[in-house]
């Protein structure tokens, strides 16, 4: 049931015809920007790129699309990394949520937020601020990043250990279905238990099941005290050993725990003299921790205390003593997610194990690489309080692309290997897309296949929305 699209000048004319002024952009200069995702790796130019500007036009669009088996793919900010928004080379067309970037109501009392799916993430999480509450959603991207887009990718970050995945924040949608119909499950109640909980079919759905237009989320109080250290480490194991201190310690104070081993720490210091050696000398692995809180308990220190009685630990530290220390601090973790591509492309990962095997899982992990790699650069840093690790792989300079590619997939298999011997997941955070498919799909068993295939067929039974991201064919038959 392969989509055939009309002759594009009649589609485009049917197209502009259902949206508003602008809407729908057509030129090669202006398609670039919605062709090429954030890491430049993910390419694909769309057939068009429309863009509607309310629900309603969301909807006749969809059902304009519906009727003529017009193969679609929803966009956000581009910041997922696994191909799943980018349009299939010149047979898509691409349905950008920007237009549809509105605040529609917030309530402390609610604690909630109503917000488009075209909402940058960072605007959002102001809008909270000016409210006296938090969206906790926060990672590198969020000032790209849109709401429908940490929907569809159920987005994850520093803070998921306290606050949970999107998924967990997420109290009701509103979804344009494949056919154009509305489906209403925007509302902010805390407890609902009627029937089947619909909305969570779409969250981490990555655009194939519906259009996310707007998403109620959870708000949170606005901590009064935020503090922030950095330590340094012998081992992952210590780190994870801190971690299990700190959970007790801290309790659900502890906002953010994050690993950098040492490698990570040097490619932010190539940056230059304004990122020094950030403690009095190398370590192995680092630690940014943070907690976070109001009330009357004083988190310095709390803090200060937690550090001094896991001397044992923890080699050496610093704890920030301004706003403007801490974001320093956290800047040796952003730079170093940016810094690590600058020298071309890198090979991503994003697994989880069970938090009690994660140290375990990093060593012969790497073990398994420098066998099979030596020539590799392995970047090493995590949401270790999730279980969560990217175990990213840098080419040695001046590689062919061909043979950097052979390099991907086998340093890929080698860590995959690692993931299943453990018991992990190949995709804890950024989904699977068109990038992790081939690997999640060696991986799936029959029934779980047999039911998502199920899934796919009755939200888009003609199978007009983002064909070939999760799964891996145009076709329900070919599913299985
Ligand atoms: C991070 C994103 C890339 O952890 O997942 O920085
Ligand atoms: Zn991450």
């Amino acid at each position: 049931m392969n989509a055939v699209p009309p002759n594009s000048a009649s589609l485009i004319a049917a197209l502009a015809g259902v949206l508003s002024d602008g809407g729908l952009l057509t030129e090669p200069q202006d398609l670039a920007r919605y062709s090429r995702d954030w890491s430049g790796d993910h390419f694909g130019r769309p057939l068009a790129v429309a863009r509607p500007s309310s629900v309603e036009e969301m909807s006749a669009l969809m059902r304009y699309c519906h009727a003529e088996r017009i193969p679609v793919v929803p966009q956000g900010g581009l910041t997922g990394l696994v191909g799943a928004a980018v349009a299939a080379d010149g047979d898509e067309v691409v349905v950008s949520l920007e237009r549809m970037n509105r605040i529609r109501s917030i309530s402390p009392i609610d604690f909630a937020v109503v917000v488009e799916a075209g909402c940058i993430l960072e605007d959002a999480k102001r809008a909270a601020e000016e409210s006296d509450c938090i969206l906790p959603i926060t990672f590198g991207a969020q000032g790209s990043c849109r709401i429908g887009g940490n929907v569809a990718t159920n987005a994850g970050g520093f803070n998921v250990l306290r606050y949970g995945m999107t998924r967990d924040l997420v109290l009701g949608l509103e979804v344009v279905l494949a056919d154009g119909r509305i489906w209403n499950g925007l509302k902010v109640l805390r407890k609902d238990n009627r029937g089947y909980d619909l909305k969570q079919v779409f969250i981490g759905s990555e655009g194939t099941l519906g259009i996310v237009t707007a998403a109620a989320l959870k708000l949170f109080p606005r901590p009064t005290q935020i503090e922030t250290a950095l330590v340094g480490l012998r081992s992952v194991e210590d780190a994870m050993a801190l971690y299990a201190r700190a959970r007790r310690d801290c309790s659900d104070l502890l906002t953010a725990f994050e690993l950098i081993l040492r490698g990570g720490i040097e490619i932010t210091m190539r940056e230059g003299k304004d990122f020094p050696e950030p403690l009095g000398k190398p370590y192995p692995a680092y630690v940014l921790i943070e907690v976070s809180g109001g009330g009357l308990i004083n988190l310095k220190d709390m803090l200060l205390s937690f550090l001094a009685g896991v001397e044992n630990l923890v080699e050496d530290g610093v704890v920030a003593s301004t706003r403007a220390q801490a974001e320093r601090l956290w800047l040796y973790r952003e730079i170093m997610v940016e810094r690590q591509g600058r020298g071309g492309r890198y090979l991503r990962t994003d697994v989880s194990v069970p938090i009690s095997k994660l140290a375990d899982f990093v060593t012969d992990a790497l073990f398994e690489l420098g066998r099979a790699r030596p020539d590799a650069l392995p970047v090493t840093y995590g949401h270790v309080g999730d279980g969560n690790i990217h175990l990213n792989v840098v080419p040695p300079q001046g590689m062919k692309a061909e043979a950097i590619e052979h390099l991907f997939e086998q340093a890929e298999a080698e860590i995959f290997a690692v993931v299943d011997r453990y018991g992990g997941s190949i995709s804890a955070e950024h989904g699977i897309g068109r990038v992790k498919q081939r690997a999640f799909l060696d991986r799936i068993d029959p029934v779980t296949l047999d039911l998502a295939a199920g899934i796919k067929d009755a939200f888009d039974p003609c199978h007009i929305l983002s064909n070939g991201r999760i799964l891996a064919s145009a076709s329900a038959l070919d599913y299985r």
